[in-house]
């Protein structure tokens, strides 16, 4: 496995590497969600690279960049552990040159969810995505569910910019308790673990309401309210029902739906969601 940070060496690296290529983009601090992406670009292409850099400008001013959980080493075993090919590990000054003053913006899409909890987030993400593609080029790229409206937000940049790239999207990998795996996990106390939870029984009780019958999509939020509220460790940001494709808020479930949350478990931030219909 090769390891490159340069934009002339992964140029040099990539092109040397059959196609086609699988691209797996990360901040690192990798578990078993972006192992399965890897995984699953190692089945569909003929190589795969990854990328870890933690992007700052998907971060806002009060959030958790500099204390973001880092560790290189052991992200790099794992990648070699899957068999990737090439990893791009590039530097903020590699991705953000001085002078830097482009951004991609998806606009209707990145502006409920996420895009209005965490201002500046999305086009973050947008912008460091499509910085991504450009360099590494490859023919598919793969991203997780549990990141819905990213994966929204990417698959319509994609098409508006006309990246020759096919988005893979894979489903969300939990742990036994059904805690939906994410670096941020690792903030967690054992006793935050253990209320962590709350997120995906909230979502189980709001599905199972809605394989019963219930279409109403402010009965469905208010179940996913009350059962977050009886959790003292947590504290809500968001509850969401919302058209799959468009994003927009639903007042009744006829198609398919996302069911979408944002919760504090003590002071780690996390999201969760199911597709429902
Ligand atoms: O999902 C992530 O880890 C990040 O948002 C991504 C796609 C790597 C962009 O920084």
């Amino acid at each position: 496995m090769q390891v490159v940070t340069t934009n002339s060496e992964l140029r040099l690296a990539r092109n040397s590497l059959p196609e086609p290529i699988g691209f797996v983009p990360t901040m690192g601090y990798l578990h078993e969600g972006h192992l399965s992406l890897a995984r699953r670009s190692k089945e569909e292409c003929a190589s795969t690279v990854a990328s870890i850099f933690v992007n700052p400008t998907q971060f806002g001013p009060n959030e958790d960049l500099s204390k973001y959980p880092r560790d290189l080493e052991r992200d790099l075993r794992l990648l070699a552990s899957v068999g990737v090919e090439l990893v791009w590990t590039p530097t903020p000054e590699v991705m953000y040159p001085p002078g830097f003053q482009t951004w991609v913006t998806v606009e209707e899409l990145a502006k409920g969810l996420e895009g209005a909890s965490r201002p500046g987030h999305m086009r973050g993400v947008s912008t460091v995505v499509a910085k991504l593609f450009n360099a590494v080029g490859p023919q598919k790229a793969y991203f997780g569910q549990k990141d819905a409206q990213q994966a929204a937000v990417i698959r319509r940049m994609t098409k508006d910019l006309d990246f020759p790239i096919e988005i893979v999207v894979c489903p969300i990998i939990r742990e036994t308790d059904g805690l939906a795996m994410s670096s941020r996990n690792a903030y967690l106390n054992p006793e935050e673990r253990q209320a962590a939870t709350v997120l995906f029984r909230a979502l189980s009780a709001a599905q199972s309401a809605y394989k019963k019958g219930e279409r109403n999509a402010e009965t469905l939020l208010r179940t996913m309210t009350e059962i977050i509220h009886a959790e003292p460790l947590a504290k809500l940001q968001y509850v969401s029902c919302a058209d799959y494709d468009t994003l927009e808020e639903l007042e009744t479930v006829r198609g398919k739906a996302l069911l979408s949350m944002a919760a504090y478990v003590g002071k780690t931030r996390l999201i969760d969601n199911f597709v429902i219909g």
